[in-house]
């Protein structure tokens, strides 16, 4: 999990490979406990609208890990001209589905539906990505108990927590105001839970002079998404770097031509900061253990467990 720097500075990469196998062994064993208590099963619903490559390959890559920590999962598939009447219909049908305890729509949606419409159109208690006002109101206001978090803010405080990385009372700074990222994670670490209790800034696109504010940064948290955007000199000797970003570039030297990385300067930054997250094999794999996580739990509220 360590490498050395030069000049005796040993920076730790945070390995979300590692800790998110942890937890799906974990998660794996939660289940195999709830089908032998109950004798049913966790199901996952994820829908998908459209042919976007990209989204295509989220939604199997989060079906194929339901399987692997044992829940059910099915995957509806609807044409890029679906309208919103149809789709809001199909989320009914799932909200009152008794084997279903997880709906995921994945975004982006086509433009003729609305992305909102779709979020409120979810039962909030199957809202396992987090994102209907309920569960982000309730997190906003700490109560955590009947909520469900957004899986990529939740993946990072589980990830800071599994790393004993040091937050009450340090000031984490959050580069990003997206509803799916920015905004629940700034609300997160405010809260008063263990890996976060933070002061707290978030940073976005009119922030003037945001280099001043990210060198404040113990904890800084990258969700910009451009590429490389937060380099050595945006960043505090030893803070803790978070790199939310997913920035596929052109690389002629790649056998696909082109590869993935995040929105920090990963060579320049890690002479600088104390831990950081890689990009791929940081915050990703986290996501989508969050994602079994909060499925899981929905399955254990609606059964009483
Ligand atoms: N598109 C990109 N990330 C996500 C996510 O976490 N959930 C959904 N539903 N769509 C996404």
């Amino acid at each position: 999990m360590e490498h050395t720097q030069p000049g005796y500075i040993t920076m730790l990469i945070i390995d979300g490979k590692k800790v998110s196998l942890d937890l799906k062994n974990e998660l794996k064993a939660s289940v195999d406990t709830c089908k032998a208590i109950t004798g049913k099963v966790p199901g996952l619903t994820l829908i998908i609208v459209g042919d976007d490559q990209a989204s295509q390959a989220y939604v199997r890559n989060k079906a194929n890990t339901c399987k692997e920590i044992g829940m059910i999962s099915s995957v509806i598939e609807m044409p890029a001209e679906t309208t919103q009447k149809d789709l809001l219909e199909t989320i009914h049908a799932l909200n009152n589905d008794p084997a279903v305890h997880g709906i995921l729509v994945q975004q982006p949606l086509p433009e003729q539906i609305d992305e909102f419409a779709v979020t409120l159109a979810i039962d909030p208690s199957k809202d396992v990505d987090g994102f209907h006002p309920e569960n982000l109101g309730r997190l906003v206001m700490g109560h955590l108990d009947k909520c469900f978090i957004s899986c990529t803010p939740y993946g990072i405080l589980e990830l800071l927590g599994r790393c004993n990385i040091e937050t009450s009372g340090r000031h984490c700074v959050v580069v990003g105001r997206s509803n799916i990222v920015g905004k629940p994670m700034a609300n997160l670490m405010l809260q008063k839970l263990e890996a976060a209790n933070c002061t707290v800034t978030i940073c976005h696109s009119a922030t003037r002079n945001i280099a001043f504010h990210t060198r404040q940064a113990d904890i800084l948290i990258a969700a910009i998404g451009k590429a490389g955007f937060i380099t050595a000199d945006m960043v505090k000797p030893g803070a803790v770097v978070i790199d939310v970003g997913m920035n596929r570039i052109e690389d002629p030297s790649a056998k696909s031509g082109s590869r993935l990385v995040g929105d920090v300067d990963y060579e320049g930054v890690s002479g600088v900061a104390s831990a950081m997250t890689p990009v791929p094999g940081g915050v990703g794999p986290m996501t989508i253990a969050m994602l079994m996580k909060n499925t899981l739990q929905s399955f254990q509220r609606i059964n009483g467990l």
